[in-house]
């Protein structure tokens, strides 16, 4: 907060600030509005090159992510040789880029709409289905792609990989949060089912073609219909096992 506080220009300082006057209005626009003719001058000429730094700096931001994503691709599908491979061929990832763009739609006045059209589009191109309302995190990977479904509720973390004809679903028909949460690093098995706003913690497994329909705890596997839970069992890797903790 105090960082926010050293960025504000200078002449805002003296701005009167009701309890009624927005944050955001006693910072930068406010200062535009009042400050002096002759730093007017200045701060018109400083805005074009602000807003291209602002375009440069989106532009950067998006490339980067979509090459962790196609890494992402090449980590986790052994079939996957280069990014290339992966750009050109993957619906999945094709269907998560389109999601990135439908989702800022979304959230923009009367982006609704055209963001439900463009998704059924993506739909029609990749077989893959995700509400412009899910959230996705990164380097998400859907490998094949086909017959997935993402609610409009979903969350989900970084680092989770699922396959072809996962259902992130809902069991109620009331508009609330109704889709699961998966956490971080979590692997869906093809076919699963995850129904409802149960959790699915990090690290967890589900297996293919189960159901799930309660929470899962961090570092569980869940398979079968409906889904059980286990825990992998213990490694040299496991640190439980290493003898150092009991000394
Ligand atoms: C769930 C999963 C991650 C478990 O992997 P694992 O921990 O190595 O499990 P194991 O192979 O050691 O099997 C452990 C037990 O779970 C059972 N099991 C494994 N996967 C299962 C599944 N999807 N449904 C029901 N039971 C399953 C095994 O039969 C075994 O049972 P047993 O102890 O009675 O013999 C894995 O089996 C799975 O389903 N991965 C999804 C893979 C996938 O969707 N691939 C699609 C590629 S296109």
């Amino acid at each position: 907060m105090s960082n926010a506080a050293s960025a504000d220009p200078p002449s805002t300082a003296s701005a009167p600030r009701t309890s009624a006057t927005p944050l955001a209005l006693v910072r930068g626009e406010e200062a535009v509005v009042t400050a002096p003719s002759a730093a007017v001058g200045t701060a018109s000429a400083r805005r074009p090159r602000r807003r291209s730094s602002a375009v440069l700096g989106l532009v950067r931001t998006v490339a980067s992510r979509a090459l962790e994503d196609l890494d992402a691709a090449i980590d986790r599908d052994p079939a996957a040789s280069s990014r290339a491979e992966v750009l050109l061929t993957s619906p999945g990832l094709h269907a998560i880029w389109a999601h990135r763009g439908t989702h800022a739609l979304w959230s923009l006045p009367g982006g609704r709409l055209p963001a439900r059209v463009l998704a059924q589009g993506v739909r029609f191109a990749t077989g893959v289905e995700i509400h412009p309302g899910a959230q996705l995190g990164r380097r998400f990977f859907i490998d094949h792609g086909m017959g997935v479904v993402i609610g409009e509720t979903a969350e989900v973390g970084d680092d989770v990989m699922i396959y072809h004809g996962v259902t992130l679903g809902g069991r109620s028909m009331l508009s609330v949060k109704r889709h699961p949460t998966v956490g971080n690093r979590v692997t869906i098995g093809a076919g699963a089912r995850i129904l409802g706003p149960v959790l699915i913690g990090d690290d967890v497994q589900v297996g293919a073609n189960s159901v799930v329909v309660k929470d899962v705890p961090v570092g569980a596997v869940a398979t079968g219909i409906p889904a059980v839970v286990r825990f992998p069992k213990r490694t040299a890797d496991n640190q439980w096992l290493d003898p150092a903790i009991f000394i």
